[in-house]
């Protein structure tokens, strides 16, 4: 089966393509479908919930590209922040350009907002919502996944992208920056949803 990913976002993409294609699902992303970046794309985030966004991104991607399409929207919730940056998390430190420069501004506003605040208040967690939807008008299926961890007051390692340098696994006992892809893959917010998802695909609808 074919599906579009509907995600622009690299580190995402090679996350989605880990898990997905070793279970036999091939899945393109907007480019390779001919669907270049809009301005409008931004308005597909404005949702308050994961669960919203990903509907909008899924529903937007399903009508262009007559696939059906997963979209994924996650994010950082730290709790001594009352959950931010939550579904802010790519936008949190307002930077623009490359998404390396958005990712080291919006870990240095992280390592900001928690500087000299003691180990109780470094708690964290991951979390993935994946809306997966078989055509434009179908209900869409939502699976989800939390990572838990907490904050370190400096990065560990340089795999993966956005907030993994700065974010202790529980389970891992290492940053998500530390592991290699198989470690993150096995334990992360994404990991989890995406074998969900791939569980539901290979059983029949409920
Ligand atoms: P979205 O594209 O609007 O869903 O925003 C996702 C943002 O959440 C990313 O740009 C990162 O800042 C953060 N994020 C989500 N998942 C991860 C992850 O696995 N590692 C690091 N950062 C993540």
């Amino acid at each position: 089966m074919k599906l579009l990913g509907a995600t622009r976002n690299e580190g995402k993409q090679a996350e989605i393509r880990r898990v997905l294609e070793p279970a036999g699902i091939e899945v393109i992303f907007p480019d390779q479908a001919g669907l270049w970046e809009s301005p409008s794309e931004d308005a597909l985030e404005l949702a308050d919930t994961f669960e919203g966004n990903a509907r909008r991104k899924s529903q937007h991607f399903a009508r262009l590209s007559g696939l059906p399409a997963v979209a994924d929207d996650s994010g950082l919730e730290v709790f001594a922040l009352g959950g931010a940056p939550g579904v802010r998390s790519r936008r949190w430190a307002g930077a623009t350009g490359s998404s390396q420069a958005v990712d080291a501004a919006n870990n240095a506003e992280l390592l900001r907002r928690l500087l000299g605040a003691p180990e109780a208040r470094r708690r964290a967690r991951y979390r993935c919502v994946l809306v997966y939807l078989p055509e434009t008008d179908a209900v869409p299926r939502v699976f989800e996944g939390v990572a838990p961890g907490r904050i370190l007051e400096a990065p560990r390692g340089d795999h993966g992208f956005g907030y993994d340098p700065l974010f202790l696994s529980d389970e891992l006992g290492r940053t998500f920056g530390e592991a290699t892809s198989a470690e993150k893959d096995a334990v992360s917010h994404r990991g989890q949803a995406l074998r969900a998802l791939v569980d539901a695909l290979r059983s029949p609808v409920p």
